[in-house]
């Protein structure tokens, strides 16, 4: 079976459960998952249910897509991606944003936990990305190309859509705060960077660092989708503060903000 049809039998299935089909889809980060949760009449496929769909086994992504509504929009939100440190290939991280395009979404907002590089910034913050940096080693569209999905030499000028980061801007005025921009760096992990690394990604230009995204928003764009990215800094990457990284203080942050992460979500659907 063509990797086409595998994504258009994942599509099919999702369609066949639900009664609107979602023009938006959110992908959710790690701590993040619970806006799934605060959608209307949500209809919960757990990723088991969904033929070929890779599922994730991070502590903190609960592995669920969810379609509901969110201001009288329909949302399809994914709880849990897969990630490259998983083992799985880049292609394989690109099937649920393909599957999405298929079944109806142009609008992709991806989410995600970064650690800041930029020293400006503060723990908890919400930083717009403005662009990306791949140092992950690998891309998803390594291999042959389906032009049924895009074209074999995809433009990458404007991976993350002007449009979307103004309505973002202007969603989080409304709420009475100002989000932070900057630039994603996505390395493969899954060990956390080195103070030398996060020394040479702020040399060459990152604010953020992180393990997912970039992959999902190359795929989108393949796919000529809207892309909208959101980091939310769990903490200071390593080397800026004197104390190593853990994972709990990533969720720790992430819970920490979840009200604000929500609202800014519903703030952005609302304007789109
Ligand atoms: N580095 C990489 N990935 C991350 C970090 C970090 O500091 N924080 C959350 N995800």
């Amino acid at each position: 079976m063509s990797d086409y049809d595998q994504v258009k039998a994942a599509a099919d299935a999702i369609r066949a459960r639900i009664s609107d089909v979602p023009e938006i889809a959110i992908v959710l980060g790690s701590g993040l998952g619970d806006f799934a949760s605060a959608l209307d009449d949500g209809v919960t496929m757990p990723y088991g249910e969904l033929p070929h769909w890779p599922a994730s086994r991070v502590i903190g992504h609960a592995g669920k897509l969810v379609v509901g509504t969110s201001g009288g929009r329909t949302i399809a939100a994914l709880a849990g991606r897969c990630h490259l440190y998983e083992g799985h290939d880049a292609g394989r991280v690109a099937f649920a944003v393909r599957a999405l395009k298929l079944l109806g979404v142009q609008t992709l907002i991806l989410t995600n936990a970064a650690g800041g590089v930029n020293t400006t910034f503060s723990q908890g913050a919400l930083m717009v990305i403005d662009d990306h940096i791949n140092l992950m080693g690998q891309n998803p569209l390594v291999g042959d190309n389906d032009e049924r999905f895009g074209a074999r030499f995809p433009d990458m000028t404007e991976v993350y859509s002007s449009r979307l980061r103004g309505i973002a801007d202007g969603a989080a005025k409304t709420l009475g705060f100002q989000l932070a921009h900057g630039v994603y760096a996505a390395l493969m992990g899954p060990s956390y960077e080195t103070p030398a690394e996060i020394r040479y990604l702020r040399t060459i230009g990152a604010d953020a660092v992180g393990m997912s995204t970039v992959p999902e928003a190359i795929v989108a764009r393949h796919m000529k989708m809207d892309v909208l990215g959101i980091s939310c800094i769990t903490n200071m990457a390593a080397g800026v503060l004197p104390q190593a990284l853990d994972h709990s203080e990533v969720m720790a942050t992430a819970a920490r903000v979840r009200g604000q992460f929500i609202a800014l979500l519903e703030g952005i659907i609302g304007e789109l």
